[in-house]
């Protein structure tokens, strides 16, 4: 009989079970043996027992014949026995794998081999018995313990159940048959488990090194986010004083004071200072990028309100609104509530919103700024401890930037936060910007410990709201932006 070797997997896989010689002790399970000799001895009335290859004793059933109780009472008797059972033990079953040993009492072992995929894994040891032709004691046991009584010895001796040999085969045979059997489900049992343990520690191994690949992956990123930042930092920081010089220059042209300029050059000395004049902007806010990702840009904190930002902002980017035909409103009616913020920092958040919201909203559209005084639920803060109902609400700020413009994609909300995103960045775009301004927005909201979400105006355009806490709900505020995690 065979086992089915399992064929999924690798050849390594195969090599885990492939050429391992099956052990009988590994593979069956011993009180399901013994069960099975029990059933057998109480059956045919004969003792059953199992060695392993190397001899172990796996199962033992065998109850005491009277007659070898009355030879082990003389010591000559308990030596033979002795002697009888070990050669029984290790007696080689040939290679028909079935034996007959005789024991001095006239009664008889017989010991069947247990074979598995070609090869001796076992025995079985079936008595001691009768033979069927035993009448009387034989020769051996007088000469082998003279005192022996003789009378007892032959009453005692025609007790043992008579087998006959052809009776013992078959009983031996179904024996080794339903035990190979087992053995052979087992093994199954036993490949499977095995393989089955294999391809988990390989998928654990796969998984191991494909951790260890993206952990050296992130390092390697971080390393150069950082080596980006650094350059990004000292680029920008080299390219804003030699661009003041050309602002301030380009400004001294267009006022005359190097000399009167005919309209044409006034033209391009103004071509020159707007440039100039963005791509300050640029610089500024690559720079203010790289101060955000090393953490090293700092808040300074203070008490405030939102309106007079909110006031500076619209003044801000009223010119540019008028200039495209956007309605500009602000309706900040009665809103009071102090801030434990950066104004200079909140107040470039909301340019960089308004001024988004007119870039992308057509002539004749509206931009609204409109904040109000909300509950931002139950402080997470309070040091009371369990009084849930009792917890101090936490007031918020809630600020929304909204416009009638072209609106962003639902599926584009997260992305345009990225640094340099752009929903459309193709080179038949029509809007200006690098695609800065809302990482920094993000960044500077967030480190505020407020947050940023983008919806969708009705019917058409988009709402940016920002919630920031008040400052009762922020007992403390960190000096500096934390890092962001760019993973
Ligand atoms: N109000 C808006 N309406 C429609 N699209 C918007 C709006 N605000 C932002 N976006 C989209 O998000 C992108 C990223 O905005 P962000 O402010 O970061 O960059 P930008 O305006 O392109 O350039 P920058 O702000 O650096 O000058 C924009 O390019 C645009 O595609
Ligand atoms: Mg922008």
């Amino acid at each position: 009989m065979t086992a089915q070797k399992s064929t999924h997997g690798s050849g390594n896989a195969l090599d885990v079970v492939g050429d391992v010689p099956v052990r009988l002790e590994e593979v069956i399970d011993r009180e399901a043996l013994v069960e099975m000799c029990r059933s057998m001895q109480s059956l045919f009335g004969i003792g059953v027992r199992v060695y392993s290859a190397d001899g172990a004793l796996l199962a033992n059933v065998a109850s005491d014949l009277d007659i070898c109780g009355l030879v082990n009472d003389s010591s000559q008797g308990r030596v033979a026995c002795g002697a009888t059972v070990s050669a029984a033990k290790s007696v080689d079953p040939g290679d028909d794998g079935d034996v007959v040993h005789a024991c001095f009492t006239g009664l008889a072992y017989r010991i069947v081999s247990l074979d598995y995929e070609g090869r001796r894994i076992g025995r079985i040891v079936l008595g001691p018995y009768a033979p069927a032709g035993l009448r009387e004691p034989p020769e051996t046991l007088a000469r082998t313990v003279p005192k022996l009584d003789v009378i007892q010895s032959t009453t005692r001796l025609s007790a043992v159940a008579r087998v006959k040999p052809e009776a013992l085969g078959r009983i031996a045979h179904h024996l080794k048959t339903t035990l190979e059997l087992i053995i052979f489900s087992s093994h199954k049992a036993y490949v499977t488990s095995k393989l089955h343990l294999y391809s988990v520690r390989e998928s654990y191994r796969a998984l191991e090194e494909k951790t260890q690949r993206l952990e050296q992956a992130h390092s390697k990123l971080k390393e150069l986010d950082r080596l980006k930042s650094d350059f990004l930092g000292t680029v920008s920081h080299e390219l804003r004083t030699p661009l003041t010089s050309i602002i301030g220059y380009s400004e001294m042209l267009a006022e005359g004071i190097a000399g009167p300029l005919s309209k044409e050059q006034a033209d391009f000395v103004g071509t020159i200072h707007g440039k100039g004049e963005q791509l300050l902007g640029l610089i500024m806010g690559l720079l203010d990028l790289s101060k955000l990702d090393s953490g090293t840009m700092s808040l300074r904190q203070a008490s405030m309100q939102i309106a007079p930002t909110l006031q500076e902002v619209i003044s801000t980017v009223a010119p540019v609104a008028k200039k495209k035909g956007v309605e500009l409103v602000l309706d900040d009616d009665g809103v009071a509530c102090e801030l434990a913020a950066d104004a200079e920092r909140l107040r470039q958040v909301f340019v960089n919103l308004a001024d988004n919201a007119v870039k992308f909203t057509p002539k004749g559209g509206t931009v609204t700024i409109r904040a109000r005084v909300a509950d931002g639920g139950a402080s997470d803060d309070d040091d009371e401890g369990g009084a849930v109902l009792l917890a101090p609400v936490r007031r918020v700020v809630v600020v929304t930037v909204s416009d009638t413009g072209i609106g962003i994609p639902s599926a584009e909300r997260n992305k345009v936060f990225d640094a340099f995103y752009q929903v459309d960045s193709s080179s038949t775009r029509e809007y200006g910007g690098t695609g800065l301004g809302l990482s920094i927005v993000k960044r500077i909201v967030e480190a505020h410990g407020g947050t940023v979400v983008i919806s969708a105006n009705e019917p058409g355009g988009t709402v940016f709201t920002v919630t920031l806490p008040s400052a009762q709900a922020r007992r403390t505020l960190p000096s500096r932006l934390p890092p962001a995690d760019r993973t």
